[in-house]
């Protein structure tokens, strides 16, 4: 028997390698993905089989990542009950789509993730194993064992001989990649509490920032960010670079208590540097290339969509509609946003569309023009008043 973990080398899911092998008798093949996680991933494979695991597969899916699920979210300026980028969310589906590759190839008989049963990841793995495989068989350990504790989890890593990591205590769970890092759980659990400046990773304190802002110009075309300062970057590199810029500047973070899936409120920080940058650069171009009731539209269904991917479904017929309606009205976003980074803020103060611009300077001008006849306006708005004429006589006559 042989099962295919998501494995990230850390305490937890090390103690999985081991427990999937004392409870069900399986052969383990690891596999972790690389997202931009960064050092993280150093030393991987020796450390799977180290503990247990039979084989190791260490995927880099940088570009992937940021190519098929960051930019077509960002088409969708999707952003979580208003503050939440979904960092970890549209990474869940991308680690499921390779983890059943895997397992196709490997002829495994189970997937196996090592999140709670408690949250919202152990939704996303398991929604995204189910479109690749309807009779896959699905191992949760934690909705198993009774390792409920930090303690029960040492003691059993203990004594399986199964190294603790000694570094820093650093008491909360985190979960880092290309566009973002999260923090939940310990210290945090306080909502009260705000969390220590030390904790942060990809940003500078605001205060620390420096004193001098800085100007960054981003070129998209069909929505998609293709090229900062006129440098054209592939979409790994385009977000690598904004995350530096950002940091730099404190920009993006968030600290907020959210809605999980499974009913619980959840507190939870945030640190989005290049996809706040993003965001703001994007809707820059919108504004001045897309049409008012398109982008009405679309913006209507921006909690729609972010829910879908918070609940992790990604590979769900409602998500591939909204995509499909999404690119389209992005056909028109072409164009460049100049965003000015200063002290955690970021601001566009220029768009420009040399193809798409639907903004005329003749019309909106304030001098005289030929093409907007002042006089309509009157007609125009006295019909749009007629309602609320009618309504007002109405209330006149009742008293
Ligand atoms: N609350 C966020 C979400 O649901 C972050 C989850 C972080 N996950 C983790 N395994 N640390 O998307
Ligand atoms: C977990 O519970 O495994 C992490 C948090 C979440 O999935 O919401």
């Amino acid at each position: 028997k042989k099962a295919v973990l998501a494995y990230s080398g850390g305490l937890d899911t090390s103690i999985i390698v081991r427990w999937l092998i004392e409870e069900y008798g399986c052969e383990v093949i690891a596999f972790s993905a690389d997202l931009g996680q960064g050092q993280e991933l150093d030393g991987i494979p020796e450390k799977a089989r180290k503990t247990g695991a039979s084989k190791c597969y260490v995927e880099d899916l940088r570009e992937e990542f940021v190519r098929d699920f960051v930019f077509p979210m960002f088409r969708a300026n999707a952003i979580y009950e208003g503050r939440y980028f979904l960092g970890t969310s549209i990474a869940r589906p991308l680690i499921s789509k390779k983890q059943m590759e895997i397992a196709l190839a490997e002829e495994a008989d189970a997937v196996c993730h090592g999140a709670t049963g408690k949250g919202n990841d152990q939704v996303r793995f398991e929604l995204a194993y189910y479109h690749f495989n309807p009779e896959i068989k699905i191992i949760a350990p934690w909705r198993e064992w009774d390792l409920n504790s930090r303690e029960a989890l040492i003691a059993y890593a203990n004594k399986h001989g199964i190294p603790v990591p000694v570094t820093k205590k650093r008491p909360w769970s985190s979960d880092r990649n290309l566009l973002h890092i999260s923090f939940e759980g310990g210290i945090l659990e306080n909502p009260w509490a705000e969390p220590p400046e030390e904790m942060y990773l990809l940003s500078v304190a605001p205060e620390e920032a420096p004193d001098k802002p800085e100007y960054v110009e981003i070129e998209f075309r069909n929505g998609d960010p293709v090229a900062i300062n006129g440098q054209a970057l592939s979409p790994a590199q385009l977000l690598a670079h904004l995350n530096e810029l950002g940091g730099k500047h404190g920009i993006g973070r968030a600290d907020i208590m959210e809605n999980r899936f499974v009913g619980m409120k959840s507190r939870g920080v945030y640190e989005t540097p290049g996809g706040t940058i993003l965001e703001e650069a994007h809707r820059g171009v919108e504004q001045i290339t897309m049409d008012r009731e398109v982008l009405n539209l679309r913006d209507s269904l921006i909690p729609r969509y972010a829910t879908m991917v918070y609940n992790g479904f990604w590979f769900a017929p409602e998500r591939e509609a909204m995509q499909a309606l999404t690119d389209e009205t992005q056909k028109t976003v072409n164009g460049v946003a100049r965003v000015k980074l200063y002290k955690g803020h970021c601001r566009v103060v220029g768009r420009k569309s040399d193809t798409n611009s639907l903004f005329d300077p003749e019309v909106a001008t304030f001098e005289a023009d030929e093409v907007y006849n002042q006089a309509d306006a009157e007609g125009f708005i006295r019909l749009n008043a007629l309602r609320l004429r009618i309504r007002s006589a109405m209330q006149k006559k009742r008293g």
